[in-house]
């Protein structure tokens, strides 16, 4: 099949929350490199992307804010629209969900599936919170796990030990808005029966598609295997498109099944401000000749593989994906990224700390895509991938060719000469490369794509290791005339080859080359010389002849610029206070012990007494050996384990403490121990000395 045009799509990100690393190595990265390549191409993209402001993530913010869900999205919209744009991530829409383009085409496109008979209804009981008369979403339902009995789970989940649960399951249930009891109320909402559509699916993906990656192609089988069940596409809640039928008062449409309309209606949106650029909207979304890929992240998987496409099948007049190229996660040091424990890169925060520096997170978030695999961002691996990679590789040989060339030759492109057998199997190496990366882009296979262009890099530096023309200068200018004219022409190639990958170099080395804007991404046809226009810029890759003899360049100036340990250090520490906070939040007292009686507490021997001496055990790592003075006139020896807390123990001389007396003397690390000393753990997890609040005179009771 061929195709005539792309749509790329990138999944809606919930407007409850600015983005962070995470969506921009699942998601926006890869499709932004995928679309920017083809408009190299001149092929005809368009991408569509916009913010997702419907359902509870967003009512939850709102509620915990105290303001209303419209103020949330609209303040998380603006700050997600941004940072896109400052990442270069080039859609040609960023719209939202609650445009009125959006409510009027989701809500026409339910009354055409309803029209058509392609729902049923049920009516089911759920929990309604009487207070607020309102039917609760599962996250709005909190109670005691039956897991580990943590207090607050939500209805979907505990987030203390990472259960599913339904709210069901939960020991008892409350409402999390009025903190009342629930009672259970029967509610009728329209479902999408997707056991209908099995057969279809199951021969579309199973049969039709296993080109998909395996993650997805694995996902799909499995639900595929479960079988299908009918899904809900109404929610009883005040947040949304209302359900445009009768009898269906306080119902609005549930956001999974809003959200994905979001991608026609925004090409709707689009269309209609610029249609002698795009065309009808139609051609776009119903057309056979148009192909249509979806980025998303790997949660997301079954509502754009089954349950979207049992949506556009159901409607009869809509093409299906061709392709859905989901990621699996990225993860932060070594922990799931999460936007509720600040557990995150974000990018307006990135920006502030590395101003202009969006392509190195760009280049490094593609470096270790997870594209296969959830895989980890690490601020050692961002230094070193920019040091060694970046600077060293990339922006060293753009700059020593720039820097001879303005010693040897007054900056202006000197003249090519005769290229020798080095410098064809040079260019033939690049045109080889050129094919490789086209294979894998087509492939979605970005991270791998990106180390070949990185290779023409290195190809270029070793090409002036080995030639030497600092050295050649003195006795041969014209054979060095001809290495600096090649090794400009491969920089030129680079500002092309990196362009999708590292847009912002891009630009700035066309900058140090002094030609025009490469390519400007809304006109594919503007080029970088006369003789290219009538062929695609991308086409151009392994040519010898991007610049011509006597092209006046531009002042040297550094592509990239090192990450210091300094900045490094910056980011770890940030990521240390986060957990410190985390840990401080997470901490809940150990739950009461069973009453005891006075009897029993008279047992204790509680006393107070003076440090004397305190010295580390000889050979341990945690044994403390006090020497007390308790009243009694013969020094008490007690070894006590906190030996961490106190990396000076001689500082605890003189202070008063509290031991337990009447415990038998027991052997530790051949030392003798007649009692215990009692401690407790502070806010950092660490055991302290209990005292007492003003001098005592040692030996006097607890009680
Ligand atoms: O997972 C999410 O963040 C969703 N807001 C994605 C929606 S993608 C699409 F369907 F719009
Ligand atoms: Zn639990």
């Amino acid at each position: 099949m061929t195709f005539k045009r792309t749509l790329v799509t990138t999944a809606l990100p919930y407007a409850n929350g600015p983005v962070h690393i995470g969506h921009l190595a699942g998601v926006y990265v890869p499709a932004d490199i995928y679309v920017r390549y083809l408009r190299l191409k001149g092929e005809n993209v368009i991408h569509i992307g916009g913010s997702d402001e419907h359902g509870v993530p967003i009512t939850i913010r709102a509620q915990k804010e105290g303001v209303t869900p419209q103020d949330i999205v609209d303040r998380y919209h603006g700050i997600i629209k941004k940072s896109f744009e400052e990442f270069g991530i080039d859609f040609d829409i960023y719209s939202r969900t609650t445009s009125k383009m959006h409510e009027k085409t989701a809500s026409e496109f339910f009354e055409t599936l309803y029209d058509k008979g392609e729902f049923i209804t049920q009516t089911t009981e759920q929990y309604y919170d009487e207070q607020t008369q309102t039917f609760l979403a599962d996250r709005y339902i909190v109670g005691e796990c039956p897991n580990c009995h943590a207090q607050g789970a939500y209805g979907d989940q505990c987030e203390k030990c990472g259960t599913s649960l339904s709210p069901d399951e939960l020991i008892n249930p409350h409402s999390a808005i009025s903190g009342g009891k629930l009672v259970k109320r029967p509610t009728k909402h329209w479902y999408l029966p997707l056991d209908k559509h099995e057969t279809w699916l199951r021969h579309w993906i199973l049969d039709g598609h296993k080109e998909w990656r395996q993650n997805v192609y694995g996902q799909c089988k499995s639900w595929l295997d479960l079988g299908l069940k009918p899904r809900a596409v109404s929610r009883d809640l005040d947040w949304g498109i209302p359900l445009p039928i009768p009898d269906a008062k306080g119902k609005v449409l549930y956001v999974w099944f809003d959200a994905p309309i979001g991608y026609i209606s925004n090409t709707k949106e689009l269309c209609e401000q610029q249609p002698e650029k795009y065309g009808s909207w139609e051609t776009w979304w119903k057309d056979p000749e148009t192909r249509l890929i979806h980025f998303i992240g790997k949660d997301n998987i079954v509502f754009h593989c089954i349950v979207f496409p049992a949506m556009l099948k159901a409607d009869g007049s809509y093409i299906l994906p061709d392709n859905v190229p989901s990621n699996e996660f990225l993860n932060l040091e070594g922990d799931k990224i999460s936007t509720s424990r600040n557990w995150a890169v974000w990018l307006h925060e990135y920006l502030q700390d590395f101003p202009g520096k969006q392509d190195v997170l760009r280049y490094v978030l593609t470096a270790n895509a997870p594209e296969t695999k959830d895989n980890d961002f690490t601020w050692a691996d961002f230094q070193a991938r920019n040091n060694n990679e970046l600077v060293a590789v990339y922006g060293n040989f753009v700059n020593r060719a720039m820097v001879l060339t303005h010693k040897y030759f007054e900056g202006k492109v000197p003249p090519q000469g005769e290229l020798t057998e080095v410098e064809s199997n040079l260019f033939s190496e690049i045109k080889a490369e050129k094919q490789q990366i086209e294979q894998l882009l087509d492939n979605f296979r970005f991270r791998d794509a990106q180390k070949e262009a990185m290779n023409i890099a290195r190809l270029g530096n070793k090409y002036l290791a080995d030639m030497e023309p600092w050295k050649l200068a003195k006795t041969d200018l014209n054979r060095t005339a001809t290495i600096l004219n090649v090794s400009l022409q491969i920089a030129a190639n680079l500002a092309v080859v990196f362009e999708p990958f590292l847009p912002f170099s891009s630009k700035k080395l066309l900058q140090i080359l002094n030609l025009n804007q490469l390519h400007d991404t809304k006109n594919p046809h503007s080029e970088l010389d006369s003789e290219s226009q009538r062929k695609s810029l991308w086409n151009q890759i392994g040519s010898s002849n991007l610049l011509k003899e006597g092209h006046q360049l531009a002042e040297p100036t550094l592509l990239f610029e090192k990450i210091t340990d300094e900045q490094v250090e910056q980011q770890m520490n940030r990521l240390k206070r986060i957990k410190e906070e985390n840990q401080l939040k997470a901490w809940q007292p150990a739950p009461l012990k069973a009453n005891t009686t006075i009897e029993v507490f008279d047992k204790m021997d509680i006393r107070v007494a003076t440090v004397k001496n305190c010295e580390k055990v000889k050979k341990s790592n945690k044994l403390l050996k006090f020497v007390l003075d308790d009243g009694t006139g013969t020094d008490r020896v007690i070894l006590s384990g906190i030996q961490q807390s106190y990396p000076e123990p001689e500082k605890l001389i003189g202070k008063q403490i509290l031991f337990i007396a009447n415990f038998p003397p027991r052997k530790m690390m051949g030392e003798e121990s007649n009692g215990m000393i009692l401690s407790a753990v502070n806010n950092d997890g660490k055991l302290v000395l209990t005292t007492v609040s003003a001098p005592t005179t040692n030996g006097s009771q607890v009680g």
